[in-house]
């Protein structure tokens, strides 16, 4: 697939993914979707060398400010549920995404843009990051997660308050609440996602994507977080990693992964 709205830098396998509809603040259009399902569920799963992924939006004023409205004000009745759905889906990939996906939030996070951030794994927040679920100014509700997702983060007190104010929250309250993982200086967004990537990537792959499915397990409700955890646990003390990891502990040196 050629893409359009997605800006994608692959540095070692360290990709960085720049949404870039710089003038409808990076807002989440048909084409976005289909792009970001595209990596998500086809290109970054192919990618053998792939470490991480961050995501963040051009310019300096959004991250993503939500679903393209204007796009959507054309929906016909039944359309609005097929929408959500589709979005869901892609985001879920994000969530389920098999190495780490930061998102980099350098300006509003607004809507489908603050559903974009918590579907990633961890988010680094510049001090002009804005976030918020402002669907109810329309006359709607979240329908990427949000009203899910919001709560798994923050709880369901304040989540309630937000959804239903429509309030928008700065970095450094959304760091207090447990929203963003770290706030940096303006513009250091993506070189700190890099580094925090940097970081997991010299652990154990397996251990790491585990990690990943067995965090994600907790909150699905259709299977046992904890029943999930000791199978992950087992397969993971089965890999050449582990062998590896732990030879390397004893013999007092840096381990070596193979990710398998
Ligand atoms: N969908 C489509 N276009 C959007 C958009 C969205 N979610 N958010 C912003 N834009 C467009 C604006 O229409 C405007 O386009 P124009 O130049 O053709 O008029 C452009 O991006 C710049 O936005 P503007 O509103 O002029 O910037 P601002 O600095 O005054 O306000 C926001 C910034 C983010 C507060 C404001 O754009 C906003 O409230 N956006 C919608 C947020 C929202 O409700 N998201 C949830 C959608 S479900």
């Amino acid at each position: 697939m050629e893409y359009q709205n997605l800006k994608i830098d692959d540095q070692d396998g360290f990709v960085t993914i720049t949404l870039n509809r710089e003038k409808a603040l990076n807002a989440l259009n048909t084409q976005t979707m289909l792009e970001l399902r595209h990596f998500f569920g086809t290109d970054g799963p192919a990618h053998e060398g792939l470490k991480g992924v961050i995501l963040t939006g051009a310019g300096e004023k959004a991250f993503v400010a939500g679903a393209d409205i204007k796009e959507f004000m054309a929906l016909g009745d039944n359309g609005g549920a097929e929408m959500a759905q589709r979005g869901q889906d892609v985001f879920f990939l994000i969530e389920r995404f098999h190495v780490p996906v930061i998102a980099a939030v350098n300006g509003f996070a607004l809507g489908g843009g603050c559903e974009l951030a918590m579907a990633c794994h961890l988010r680094i927040a510049g001090p002009n990051a804005r976030f918020g679920q402002p669907e109810v100014n329309l006359g709607i509700i979240p329908g990427y997660g949000g009203t899910q997702r919001l709560i798994q983060y923050i709880g369901k007190g304040k989540a309630m308050e937000l959804l239903l104010t429509a309030d928008m929250i700065g970095a450094d309250e959304a760091h207090k609440l447990g929203l963003v993982n770290k706030v940096v200086e303006a513009g250091q967004e993506v070189a700190e996602s890099r580094k925090m990537l940097e970081k997991i990537a010299s652990k154990g792959p397996v251990a790491i994507s585990k990690v990943i499915e067995s965090v994600n397990a907790y909150f699905e409700t259709e299977r046992n977080g904890f029943n999930f955890e000791v199978h992950a646990f087992g397969e993971t003390t089965r890999t050449e990693d582990f062998k590896e990891g732990a030879s390397a502990f004893v013999e007092k040196r840096k381990a070596n992964f193979s990710g398998k």
